[in-house]
This record gives structure tokens, sequence and C-alpha cells, in this order.
């Protein structure tokens, strides 16, 4: 049996929803993670540091008995928020970031941005203090193909927006292709980037090849393989502006498995056990604290947890759960595809 001890992950983005969701789903996350950035797209969104608040409590709330968890709090950039609101909410630490969905890019976007222009005061506040942006950095614009609207965000509003703003602070959150991971690597140390779990396993065979398989769609849908050999590259490489962001997004079954399913992959239970086996694979097992544990707290300018999180490799497969039941209904668990043999001690 081999071990492996690193400092106790942290999730730089995770999805929790709210209530029967919520209880079901983040112990899972509690369990091995020390703080995830908590994704504001709830219905209604996360607006205002009131609002933020208030989720916040209703997280910590939902949380097991003994389990050790800080949300870090995020607000939904609109073309209203005010400000003042967003500098005050991070002075004092009951927000982390900001983050930015193009409108009708992904799941509960429809309130988001539709013109940069306005809300361009917000972030050039956020540039005078140091508050990251997170993005979702897809277009929506209907005639730009689903597999290049990350690169053309790229191109249209990401590269204009750090030559005008270069003093933002930026997460190109989930990033999926290799002009994405070469674009971040163009940049300095402002510009970070999270790399899914299930985005280093996947390619897009695994939704379309031999059927249609929902529970392996989520936004940014997963590219060619090229692109995931891309990402294992940058994740593996140490590179400080490459951190963990498992973006476990849960959704019933119900939801996933029909004629218009939603996007999303719920990881949090096993994705250190798939990090650990991809690292190894990469034979980067000594660089899997780096991704999950320190390059985002360096990034978000936050100390490193102190606590230790030993993994084991069995000989033996672990048997991870096919679907777990939430008190909203039944929640699938994603697949690798390949035996699992690290468990979290
Ligand atoms: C996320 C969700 O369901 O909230 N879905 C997803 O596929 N990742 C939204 C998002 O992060 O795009
Ligand atoms: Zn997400």
């Amino acid at each position: 049996m081999t071990t492996l001890t690193i400092r106790r992950p942290d999730d730089w983005h995770l999805h929790l929803r709210d209530g029967a969701m919520l209880e079901g789903v983040v112990g899972h996350t509690s369990a091995h993670f020390a703080r995830a950035i908590v994704m504001p797209n709830l219905v209604p969104p996360v607006l205002t540091v009131a609002d933020a608040e208030a989720y916040a409590a209703r997280i910590v709330a939902a949380l097991p008995e003994g389990h050790a968890f800080k949300p870090l709090m995020t607000l939904y950039l609109t073309e209203t928020t005010d400000p003042d609101d967003v500098a005050a909410g991070f002075a004092s630490g009951k927000v982390a970031a900001v983050k930015l969905y193009p409108a009708g890019a992904t799941t509960n976007s429809q309130s988001g941005v539709r013109d940069i222009e306005k809300v361009y005061s917000v972030l050039e506040r956020m540039a005078e203090i140091g508050m990251p942006l997170c993005v979702h950095g897809e277009v929506t614009d209907p005639t730009i193909d689903i597999f290049d609207r990350e690169a053309v965000f790229i191109e249209r509003v990401l590269a204009p927006l750090r030559a005008r703003l270069p003093g933002l602070r930026v997460v190109m959150e989930h990033v999926t292709t290799r002009e994405g991971v070469d674009y971040v690597m163009s940049q300095d140390s402002g510009m970070g980037a999270t790399i899914t779990t299930h985005h280093l396993i996947i390619n897009r065979n695994a939704i379309l090849a031999g059927g249609i398989r929902p529970h392996y769609y989520c936004l940014p849908v997963a590219k060619r393989e090229v692109h995931r050999l891309a990402l294992r590259k940058a994740a593996t490489s140490g590179d400080r502006r490459f951190f963990l962001g498992t973006d476990s997004a849960p959704h019933t079954d119900p939801l996933k498995e029909s004629a218009c399913g939603c996007a999303g992959i719920f990881s949090s239970i096993n994705t250190m056990s798939c990090l650990a086996h991809v690292f190894e694979e990469e034979g980067a097992l000594d660089r899997l604290e780096a991704f999950c544990s320190l390059n985002g707290p360096a990034f978000y300018r936050m100390a490193p947890n102190e606590e230790r999180m030993t993994l084991k490799r069995r000989d033996e497969p672990v048997a991870y759960p096919e679907k777990i039941d939430t008190g909203a209904g039944p929640l699938t668990v994603f697949d690798p595809m390949f035996p699992i043999h690290w468990e979290v001690d």
C-alpha cells in the first residue's frame, strides 16, 4: 500500500445549492475540503452581501456535526451590482470574489451580464481593492459552436478586459481548452484558472460516443482529447496559476435524464481519489498538493490549511456509490470509468 500525505485541500469552484440538496451534498465536500468558493447561481441568485451572509449561515447550519468547513462566498455580478456593497463585503471578509456569468451561458445565468460596459464601475473598484473576479468564460452567441465558445470568449471578452484593467485579478473558471491553458500561461500572476476533476478524465466521447450519456454533460462541455491532454499537463505542472475547482454541480437524476437535461457533474465524493489516480498516471503525485492545497490559497491570498489529508492506494478497487439519495431526489456520482484505488484515509 502506498500513502500520500498533503495539506488539506480546498475546492475553488463549487455548487452547493440550497435546501434539501444542500443538506444532501455539503457533507461530502466538508468531509475532505477545508474551504470552498461557493457559486452564487441559486434561484434567486446571491446578489448582495446580505444574501451571501444568509446563504453562508444556511451552509454552516447544514454541515454534519464535527465537520470544520469554511464557505468562501461569492456575489453574482449583474448590471445593477453596487460597487460599494461589493467593496464592503470584501473588506469585512464576508465575500471572497465576484462571479461573472455571461447571461444565458449556463445553469441559472439568466440574470448575468449582457453588456460588460455596464459592470466596469464594479470591476474597476475590484481592481483597486485586489478582489478576484471569477469568470464563466464562454460566449453565448448562437452562431458560435458550443465547442468553440471558450476560445472565442478569450478573444472577444477576456483579452480586452485584461488589457483595459490589467490590475484586476481574474480566475478563468473551469478552463477546458488548450487555448484557455495557453492564454492563462501567457499572463502574469494576476490571472489564475481552475480545472475540474472531470475535465482531466473525460473528453467529449464520454457524452456522445455509443449513446448519449447525460451524466457526463456539463458546462463548459468536455472537448476533444487534445484539450484534455493540455489540461492534464497544466494541472500536473505545479504552475501556480492552475488550481482545483471541482465544479461539482448536483442535479437530480430526473433533471439530468431528460429530453433537455441540466448541465452539471457531481464529483465531490470521489474527487480526491480520482485526482490521485490522474496525478499518479502522470507521474506527478508530488504535485497533487500544489494543485489541490497550495496554488489556490496563494492566488486568493489566503494561508494554506494547516491540517493534513492522507490518501492510501489500495490493491483492491475502492467502491463508491453509483448514486446517493438526497432529500431532493437521487443524485448520480461521477463515474471516471476506471477502477479507483486511492482512498482518503
Ligand atoms: C453548473 C450548475 O449546474 O450550476 N453546471 C455545470 O455544468 N458546471 C453551472 C456552471 O458552473 O456552469
Ligand atoms: Zn460551476
